[in-house]
Formats: C-alpha cells, sequence, structure tokens
C-alpha cells in the first residue's frame, strides 16, 4: 500500500471510524490529438501515475458525505434530493453520482474521503481522475459492476449537463481505461482502443507553464461551436456528415474559398490532426520516434496558428524542448490557454532537457516550471488496503 493510501485509511478511520476501500483513478498526459475527440476523431493519451484516491464506505441511508483532504472541506448530500452544480469541486462528486443513477445504477449512502495528487488546472485532467476515481468508489461500495468504457461516457455526461463544460470523452475514457507502459490509440467514435507501448528507451516528459487563462473555459466552447459550424457549412457541400471526422484534409482544400476563414481554420486543425495521430501510432509502433516527434511538432504549429489555443508561455516551452538533441517533439497537452507541454525524449536526454527548459523558461518569462517525467501507469482500480 502507497503511503498516500495509508494516510487516507487512518484520516477515515479517524473522521468515520471505519476501514475503507480505496479508488484510484489516473490523471492524464496527451500525446497527440487535441480537441479531436468531440469531433468524433482519434487521441492518443496515456494514464500518469498522478492520481485521484478515494477512500469511501457505504451508509445505511441515502446520504452522500464527502470530505476533500485538498481543499480542507466537507460537503453532504442528499442522493434524493440532490439539487443543482454550486460551482465548487464537489460538482464532480455529486454531478456522477447524479449521472450514474439516472444511468439506472442505484447507489447507497456512502462516506468518502478524496486526495489528489493530480496538479490542479495544470490542463493534466484532474477534474476526471476525481470524478472516475469516485465513480468507481460509489459502485464498489453499492456492489455495482464498474464497466469502464461505460462509466467514462457516464463522467463525462456529468461534466457536460452537471458541471457545464463541454469537455469530449478522451479524459475520463483514459482515467478508466489506462495500461501501464502504454498510450491508447482511441477512436471517439466507436470508442475503441489500440494499446501503444511506449518502447523503454523514451520518456514522456511533461512541464507546467504555471499559466491558467482565466477565459479558458468558455474559448473551449466557442472552438467546440466553431467545429460544429463548420459541420453544418460542411454537409451541405459534401453531403450530409456527422463530425470533421467525415472530412479529409482534400475535400477541406476543395471547399476552402467557400468557409469563412475563421471556420475553416479551426476545421483544418481538427482534419489535419486526426491524420498526424494516426501518423504517430504508426510511427510509434515501428520504432519511427522521429517520425512521431514530427507529428508532434506539427500538431503544435497548428494548435498555435488554425486553432489558437496555445499561449506565449507554452510557445515557449516548446520551442526551447525542441532545440534539445535527444527530444523528438513537443507540443502543447491537453484543452489548451495555458497547462503543460509533453516532450518524447530519450531517457539520456532527460536531465539536459529539464535544465535547458527551467533556465530558458525563467530567463524567457520570469516564471518558473515544473518537470514531471512520468511512465503510463494503469486506468481505475482498487487498491489494495
Ligand atoms: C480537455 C477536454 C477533453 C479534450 C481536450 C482537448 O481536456 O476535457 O475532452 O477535448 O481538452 O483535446
Amino acid at each position: 500500500m502507497s503511503v498516500e493510501a495509508r494516510d487516507l485509511v487512518a484520516e477515515f478511520a479517524y473522521r468515520f471510524g471505519r476501514a475503507p476501500t480505496i479508488s484510484r483513478a489516473p490523471g492524464r498526459v496527451n500525446l497527440i490529438g487535441e480537441h479531436t475527440d468531440y469531433n468524433d476523431g482519434f487521441v492518443m493519451p496515456a494514464a500518469l501515475e498522478f492520481a485521484t484516491l478515494t477512500a469511501a464506505s457505504a451508509r445505511s441511508d441515502r446520504r452522500l458525505r464527502v470530505y476533500s483532504m485538498v481543499m480542507d472541506e466537507t460537503r453532504e448530500f442528499d442522493l434524493d434530493a440532490p439539487g443543482a452544480a454550486s460551482g465548487d469541486w464537489s460538482d464532480y462528486v455529486l454531478g456522477v453520482a447524479v449521472m450514474l443513477e439516472m444511468s439506472g445504477w442505484p447507489l447507497s449512502g456512502v462516506d468518502l474521503i478524496v486526495w489528489s495528487d493530480v496538479p490542479i488546472g495544470a490542463g493534466l485532467s484532474s477534474s476526471a481522475a476525481l470524478e472516475v476515481s469516485v465513480a468507481h468508489a460509489l459502485l464498489t461500495q453499492s456492489d455495482q459492476p464498474f464497466d469502464p468504457v461505460t462509466i467514462a461516457k457516464i463522467c463525462q455526461r456529468a461534466e457536460n449537463d452537471f458541471v457545464g463544460m463541454r469537455c469530449g470523452v478522451m479524459d475520463q475514457y483514459i482515467a478508466c481505461c489506462g495500461v501501464a507502459g502504454h498510450a491508447l490509440l482511441i477512436d471517439c467514435r466507436n470508442l475503441a482502443s489500440r494499446n501503444v507501448a511506449i518502447a523503454p528507451n523514451l520518456r514522456l516528459l511533461i512541464a507546467n507553464s504555471g499559466v491558467r487563462h482565466q477565459h479558458a473555459g468558455g474559448e473551449y466552447n466557442l472552438r467546440r461551436e466553431a467545429c460544429e459550424e463548420g459541420v453544418r457549412l460542411l454537409s451541405s457541400m459534401l453531403g450530409p456528415i456527422k463530425a470533421l471526422r467525415d472530412v479529409t484534409p482534400e475535400q477541406l482544400e476543395a471547399k476552402r474559398r467557400k468557409l469563412p476563414n475563421l471556420i475553416y481554420r479551426r476545421c483544418r486543425h481538427i482534419v489535419t490532426e486526426n491524420a498526424r495521430v494516426l501518423a504517430a501510432e504508426r510511427a510509434l509502433e515501428a520504432g519511427d520516434f522521429a517520425a512521431c516527434g514530427r507529428a508532434m511538432n506539427a500538431s503544435h504549429v497548428s494548435m498555435r496558428n488554425d486553432f489558437e489555443i496555445t499561449c506565449p508561455e507554452v510557445d515557449m516551452l516548446v520551442g526551447l524542448a525542441q532545440t534539445v538533441e535527444g527530444v523528438y517533439g513537443s507540443r502543447m497537452t491537453g484543452g489548451g490557454f495555458g497547462g503543460c507541454t509533453v516532450s518524447l525524449v530519450e531517457a539520456s536526454a532527460v536531465d539536459k532537457t529539464s535544465q535547458i527548459l527551467t533556465d530558458g523558461y525563467r530567463i524567457a518569462t520570469g516564471l518558473d516550471t515544473e518537470i514531471f517525467v512520468c511512465a503510463p501507469s494503469d486506468g481505475a482500480g482498487l487498491i489494495a488496503v
């Protein structure tokens, strides 16, 4: 049992006087495929060692009591009268409980303690880790099965319909289904996935810009609307398409002049990004890390110029990483407007890369970056206590 899990058991005994089960769900880093998930496209994330742990023990009534060790706050809800979102961290907990019940999984009341080391607001999916670990805990305590893909969709619904963030399914999917040592190529249309091994000589190096732009949520939803507008306009020219997934780069180019320039550029990011995800997966499978890195670099340019979701600080980190020998590729990861970059790095180049990013970022921006070198971990599950 990890130190964190032991602490959680002790805290639970102190607060609730019983022994809990401990559910774990990880944060994620996305290697490539940004904003493609809600366009029915492809993504290639990996689960992180950073995770949210949820200690849980059933109650005999229908109350949900949850203490967050991170926030040092307690919230209490009645599952028979859950109420609406309140705008704080507990929305993710209550939202998941409400959506599980609405989807046909009756729950018993539960006492919960949540703890997390997923950096919050860094674009590493702390919210999906919380949702999925709580879902796992609630189902375990209610003697219900945990079907990973189904639960990913329910947690996404909690975020879409309860919290009000129109995210795709990537983060919840990888939190449920991650496989140690691998990234997952996920087809967000049919929700099938394939494991993509990360070769032992490679490292995923994450650099946190420490920047989070205020308008991130609003801008995210605006990007989604632009994609929907693209689908509307293109359907009238290409026939009934359901999503940008159905459009090839060649088809888009052929209709370029008939689209408003902004919509064209938003669509171009998505259709070319889908192609890059598939190219990156083929390259990793073939051991052609340089080709994978080129796809990552091109993805960053597309996010910066066409989708316009990067910012000067993450552009700086990416630019610095791309100068280092032994770095195959580097790009922003996650929803955008700040957050983290991910670089595909030879193990032997990790120290040098960290140093160059740390020093270069401080000189250029006056800010400190935090570096994480991560090994892909497993998705949601119970921790033995
Ligand atoms: C956020 C969302 C995901 C996905 C990414 C961008 O993390 O939660 O669904 O859209 O942004 O790729």
